[in-house]
């Protein structure tokens, strides 16, 4: 899971299986009427789940759970927690159902800083005491019964977090990651459980990482490597026309003002990030990719002219920086969209884009390749034939006439 391709072939694999998956968890309708006298039911549309509860009428102050969900798949699994540290990942005590080689089990997660940051989730110990937790698995359908044993005076109110993955360990029980994201504007939800009244919880910045997400998707992202294609197709086949240079910088000039901006959007986050969970690996690529694309700006002034002795050297020197900054920005997309776990049709959208730029790149490679041939076949037969046509100028590496 951590080299990019990797990554593309599993989304695009979960993508698939996606389509294949019905939302089939219990309803509200059958929570309420089971024999466990749950008062009150709320559905969450965004993953067909349902959570019902009842608050008993008692001095225990406990509150009976039931929390109803679909896994990805058969052996995925299905969590729900409260996290009663606020908003967000961080911090949440969860329980997590999946079906053992034994049957349907259901074990405690603390959801620390470090998991945020891609250590596995393993069981461990809670500071909300769980009692009578049990899980019913049916399929891929996984209903999760708990009793939280609430201290005198804490709040009716909290803060709730769902999910849901597609694999576990089964030899240490650990998690794989959510493929219905534990972020994004409707994963956590307040409720008020005396009222029965929820709503969602904004998650800190997460506007801030969006609009930092979206932005380096396109500038980075997409520009970037448009530009490095004009400037590779457009001038073989354009001659001495010099149309693809500056189809280059506008692609390049326009990439680099947007993804300047999410540099800063970038910057800001590194500023507001909380709790400690510091996405290093992001950060550090992010600031190679910056320092090289603004490198390769300051180049494109400082480049000789095209009949200048040192040209050929600037030409490799521009070559190879660019292509590795585009690289580097691919890496920490993905690992931007590991970070941002937006759902999973933005990063089928990239993945998608790649493609396409991909699958245009392998046909103009054979297009300028095949050109290239037959122009260097010409040139040695007229040159055979004692023609003075020399030097018309490679198919493969054009001329430099800008
Ligand atoms: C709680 O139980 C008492 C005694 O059985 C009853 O009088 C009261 O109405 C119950 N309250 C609720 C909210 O059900
Ligand atoms: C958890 O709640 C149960 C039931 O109220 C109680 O017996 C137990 O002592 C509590 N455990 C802790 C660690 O507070």
């Amino acid at each position: 899971m951590d080299s990019p391709g990797a990554r593309i072939v599993v989304f695009v694999c979960v993508m698939v299986a996606l389509f294949g998956v019905a939302f089939s968890a219990q309803s509200c309708n059958v929570l309420l009427t089971s024999n466990r006298q749950f008062t009150a039911c709320q559905t969450i549309p965004e993953v067909g789940a349902n959570l019902a509860w009842r608050i008993r009428n008692d001095s225990s102050n406990a509150i009976d759970f039931a929390y109803s969900g679909t896994a990805p798949s058969a052996s995925g699994w299905v969590g729900w927690g409260i996290n009663p540290a606020g908003a967000g990942m961080v911090g949440t005590q969860a329980l997590i159902a999946f079906q053992s080689t034994t049957g349907a089990v259901v074990y405690q997660y603390p959801v620390t800083g470090a998991v945020k940051g891609g250590q596995s989730l393993i069981p461990g110990d809670l500071t909300l005491n769980f009692t009578d937790t049990s899980a019913v698995v049916s399929g891929a359908e996984m209903t999760i019964f708990s009793t939280l044993n609430l201290k005198a005076g804490d709040s009716m109110s909290m803060q709730y977090v769902w999910g849901q993955g597609r694999t576990v360990d089964l030899t240490n029980n650990a998690v794989g990651p959510h493929s219905i994201p534990i972020s994004g504007d409707a994963a956590v939800t307040n409720i008020d459980l005396l009222t029965a009244q929820a709503s969602t919880v904004e998650l800190p910045n997460q506007k801030l990482k969006n609009n930092h997400g979206l932005i380096s998707a396109v500038s980075w992202g997409l520009l970037m490597p448009l530009g490095v294609m004009a400037a590779r197709y457009l001038r073989p086949i354009s001659g001495s026309n010099p149309a693809w240079f500056y189809t280059h910088i506008a692609f390049q000039c326009t990439g680099y003002v947007l993804g300047v901006v999410s540099w800063a959007l970038g910057l800001k986050l590194h500023n507001l990030n909380e709790g400690g969970a510091v996405p290093y690996k992001h950060r550090n690529i992010g600031i190679s990719i910056f320092a090289l694309a603004t490198l390769q700006v300051l180049a494109l002034l400082l480049r000789p002219k095209p009949d200048a002795k040192y040209r050929k050297y600037w030409n490799i020197y521009h070559h190879t920086v660019g292509y590795a900054t585009i690289i580097l920005i691919i890496i920490n997309i993905f690992e931007g969209l590991d970070l941002l776990q937006p759902e999973d049709k933005w990063t089928t959208a990239y993945v998608i884009v790649l493609c396409v730029l991909g699958g245009i790149s392998l046909i103009m490679e054979i297009v300028i390749w095949t050109l290239w041939v037959k122009q260097r076949t010409k040139n040695n037969k007229d040159g055979m034939h004692g023609s003075q046509m020399k030097g018309t100028g490679s198919y493969r590496t054009g001329q430099d006439v800008v």
